[in-house]
């Protein structure tokens, strides 16, 4: 006996056609290059673009676009010197400064990416958007991995519009009133700590940004509080800012929103730091993990 195919609920059906339908505008778009995305909420492998060249403007224009409609974006096979990897990053605007790791000698705007068997703490193993304890947090980051252990070392990125968008309408306009702190002091003071570096005399960045933050390209709203950095919500009760902020965190870390790349010598990924949060899987000690990260200046969330 045939089985009866029963149609998928309405609500569901709709959200599968909307993704489908965004997917087939978002690749026809491109004229330059191959996206060919990897979840439909987040992440595209692109293709048919040498990095260790100089970009034509339409180029720069639609590598631009798919991080706008991708988060973040990833290459393959893209043997970068410094000098390259830094100019690649100046097409989306000024080239920012750690605050706390200094780069190569003459690469200032360089930050080494490195874990060995002598790492203590890997850089990134907590949910994080990069240095968001800055006033004017980083746009982007473009990581060029060159060595790596035999398995493992995967980041994980994940979708902070998709998980506001998750939310319920009463806990999105409870967050959109809201602000948190963000200090670069517990993530820095306490990583130098482990590496033996004393820095008493170092002031670190700290800085209040909204919980709910409009990204200034796509104008969509996502959530802006991470593990690493956000130290508490703002003009509320440590109780209420503890549990809020822990819901938030579980939340963000959901499978749903994710997408996991998994590195190969020369890879790169270039993330949007105003829209994707991301987190480094440190399962390969003591293995070596190495290579450099440009992190591109960006704006003050609002
Ligand atoms: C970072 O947070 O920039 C490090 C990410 C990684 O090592 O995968």
């Amino acid at each position: 006996m045939q089985q009866q195919m029963l149609p998928p609920p309405q609500s569901k059906f709709n959200d599968i056609k909307e993704i489908l339908m965004t997917a087939i505008a978002v690749t026809t778009r491109y004229e330059t290059i191959k996206v060919k995305p990897v979840t439909p909420l987040i992440g595209a492998e692109i293709d048919g673009i040498d990095l260790t060249k100089s970009l034509e403007p339409q180029q720069v224009a639609e590598v631009r676009q798919a991080l706008l409609d991708h988060l973040v974006i990833f290459f393959r096979d893209q043997p970068l010197t410094l000098e390259q990897h830094k100019r690649f990053g100046r097409y989306f605007g000024e080239l920012h400064v750690h605050p706390n790791t200094t780069g190569p000698e003459g690469h200032p705007e360089i930050l080494p990416i490195h874990a060995d068997h002598n790492t203590v703490r890997i850089a990134g193993d907590r949910w994080h958007s990069d240095v968001s304890c800055d006033a004017e947090p980083p746009l982007g980051s473009i990581l060029h991995l060159q060595v790596l252990p035999e398995h493992g070392g995967d980041t994980l990125f994940s979708n902070t519009y998709a998980a506001y968008e998750a939310l319920s309408p009463g806990l999105q306009t409870y967050l959109q009133g809201l602000t948190a702190t963000h200090d670069g002091e517990q993530v820095y003071r306490s990583r130098n700590r482990g590496k033996g570096i004393d820095d008493r005399d170092r002031v670190y960045p700290k800085s209040s940004h909204p919980i709910v933050r409009t990204h200034p390209e796509s104008g969509r709203k996502g959530l802006f509080v991470n593990s690493n950095f956000t130290t508490h919500i703002d003009n509320v009760s440590r109780e209420e800012s503890a549990a809020i902020l822990d819901f938030l965190y579980r939340h963000l870390a959901k499978p749903d929103f994710q997408v996991r790349f998994r590195w190969q010598p020369d890879s790169i990924a270039f993330w949007d730091n105003r829209s994707a949060q991301h987190l480094a899987v440190w399962d390969y000690y003591p293995q070596v993990r190495s290579g450099y990260r440009v992190t591109v200046k960006g704006d003050k969330p609002f």
